[in-house]
């Protein structure tokens, strides 16, 4: 298999995934939030919709409340106004642990995986969220038990090879190089069969080269299906991945358009100066 077989390697990992991709829909409809910290908005009346099946950049300088609004929208942070509707349904009210059973999956700014367990044992952590059998299935030790165990390793393995790293499969997480750690957390967020896909700078910390690669995996992904949530503080980097960009600026947002028209308007290029030029352009 090699990484260029996308849809093969889709029907492996996901043969029942329900992502309904009718494209344009509003998946993801932010509205108004804010969230605030010891009486300091982080995120100031923001509102967006992510459509299915696009790629949505969220881009700001460091501090623009990039995070936060993720934050806000998984369920770590409660808003102190506006809402939250996914799929339908709003998520006000939903809690963390319940945003990946809703179909959300993200990734962390900062690499978080278990690093005792090997490559393969992080992914199939992942599809196990999406586990059918109860809790008496597995004491039992039920035939769909074992079905769904051996489903998980092939399906894990698919999703190692999508994202590059199948040769990695055995060895522990912490030792992986650091790109491929990346590679993996996505592998694993993929694994719950997301209807969003959250990605927190998946790219940071990367050179150049490292930085195209990812975008093009980001881009496969996207093709295979899925809709993406990209934050990213690399102007360059998301222009030529997204559909759509969503600028914030101290909190708030100051464009909202196609790639093109963000990168021309005015307070986005003001929003960026004093920024280092290998940020920008
Ligand atoms: N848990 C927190 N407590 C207090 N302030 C926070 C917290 N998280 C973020 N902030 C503040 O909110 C603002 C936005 O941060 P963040 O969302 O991390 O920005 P970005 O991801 O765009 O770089 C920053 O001023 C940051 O210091
Ligand atoms: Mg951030």
């Amino acid at each position: 298999m090699s990484i260029n077989h996308g849809d093969e390697i889709a029907d492996a990992v996901a043969p029942q995934r329900d992502i309904a991709t009718d494209e344009g829909d509003i998946l993801l409809d932010v509205s108004d939030l804010t969230v605030e910290f010891g009486g300091l908005a982080a995120l100031d009346g923001v509102s967006f919709g992510i459509r299915r099946g696009e790629i949505l950049g969220l881009i700001g300088p460091n501090g623009a409340g990039k995070t936060t609004c993720f934050n806000a929208i998984t369920g770590v942070y409660t808003p102190s106004r506006g809402s939250v509707v996914f799929d339908g349904a709003p998520l006000g009210k939903v809690k963390r642990h319940q945003i990946t059973r809703r179909g959300i999956a993200r990734t962390f700014q900062n690499v978080r995986l278990w690093g005792e367990m090997t490559a393969l044992e992080n992914v199939c952590v992942g599809t196990d969220a999406r586990h059918k059998s109860s809790v008496w299935g597995a004491v039992f030790r039920s035939r769909r038990f074992y079905r769904e165990e051996r489903d998980a390793v092939d399906r894990g393995m698919a999703l190692l090879e999508f994202v590059g790293i199948a040769h990695r499969a055995g060895e522990k997480a912490s030792n992986l190089p650091y790109g491929d750690q990346r590679r993996l957390e996505i592998a694993r967020a993929l694994a719950t069969e997301p209807k969003l896909l959250c990605l927190d700078e998946p790219a940071a910390g990367f050179n150049p080269s490292e930085k195209t690669a990812l975008m093009s995996l980001i881009k496969k992904i996207r093709d295979d299906g899925y809709t993406v949530l990209l934050i990213e503080h690399d102007m360059r980097l998301v222009m030529g991945v997204t559909d759509r960009i969503v600028v914030l600026e101290f909190g708030r947002k100051i464009a909202d358009g196609k790639p093109k028209d963000v990168r021309e308007n005015p307070a986005v290029i003001a929003a960026y100066l004093g920024v280092p030029d290998d940020e920008i352009a």
